[in-house]
């Protein structure tokens, strides 16, 4: 479990990140725009993924339901320009896939051209499968996406840790079956998640599901310490950039207030 990130002068594709199973542990981090792309590829991340938490993160919504397909896209190009080694994930928002198979390839195909993904995230397990099948056909990589899945929190009741123990593997088994080449397994507890990474053979990626999955994804506002509307248990906050944020925007207000911003050095004779 201790193989060297690959050094390739080029983004990491999706045969190379299901390859790392068994391999070493899969580090994943979302972002949103070319800035954060650009610091968290040069970190060393396997994948960024452009999740449609942004309509929390982003937006200030209090769920994803309203993201829509145009602006993933738009988001998931922001990102795409800032990831030199990174394979980026674009995430399929609520309805963009339900409908029938042909829309969700129609709009996987979409976060392909115009959003410059290398592969799609979706949600669900066995009721995703058919659309999963059509977009691998057509030659998009895609990581499912099982457990707690967001876009359904109102039918969940509440971000609940999923338990139903017969449904994951059937899910689980149901993507890995369809073609993907990861699946995203949220809020499932432990020795379940260490079941299902040992059932399938393509990457469990967790997130609130603890230590056995073969990789890890968190928001990465929230590693950073940036978004505090919710947090969760299973969030580490790796930084505090949110406070550090508020004492330098603050320190700015006093300087410009006292005449002491700009200095000769930030100005022009
Ligand atoms: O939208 C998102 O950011 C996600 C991850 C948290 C897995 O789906």
């Amino acid at each position: 479990m201790s193989a060297p990130v690959p050094a390739a002068d080029r983004p990491m594709t999706a045969p190379e990140f299901a390859a790392a199973k068994g391999q070493r542990k899969l580090a994943v981090l979302t972002a949103y725009d070319y800035t954060t792309a650009r610091i968290f590829d040069a970190a060393g991340v396997d994948a960024i993924l452009v999740g449609d938490s942004l309509g929390m993160v982003v937006q200030g919504h209090s769920d994803c339901l309203r993201v829509t397909l145009e602006e993933m896209i738009y988001h998931t190009r922001c990102v795409s320009r800032g990831a030199r080694h990174a394979l980026v994930i674009g995430d399929m928002p609520f309805l963009s896939f339900q409908l029938s198979a042909e829309q969700a390839l129609a709009n996987a195909g979409r976060l392909v051209k115009e959003g410059d993904a290398h592969a799609v995230k979706l949600e669900g397990g066995e009721r995703s499968a058919v659309a999963i099948e059509r977009m691998v056909a057509a030659g998009i990589p895609v990581m499912a996406h099982i457990g707690l899945t967001p876009q359904s929190l109102r039918q969940f009741g509440g971000f609940k840790v999923q338990r139903d123990a017969r449904r994951l593997k059937a899910d689980a088994l149901a993507v890995e079956a369809a073609g993907a080449f990861a699946v995203v397994v949220e809020c499932v507890p432990t020795e379940l998640a260490g079941e299902l990474t040992a059932l399938v053979k393509i990457p469990t990626i967790g997130i609130g599901a603890g230590s056995k999955c073969d990789g890890q994804v968190l928001v990465g506002a929230d590693m950073l310490g940036l978004f505090d509307d919710v947090r969760p248990r299973f969030v580490r906050r790796f930084a505090e950039l949110g406070e550090a944020m508020r004492r330098a925007a603050e320190e700015y207000c006093r300087d410009v207030r006292a005449g002491t911003f700009p200095g000769e050095e930030n100005s022009f004779k």
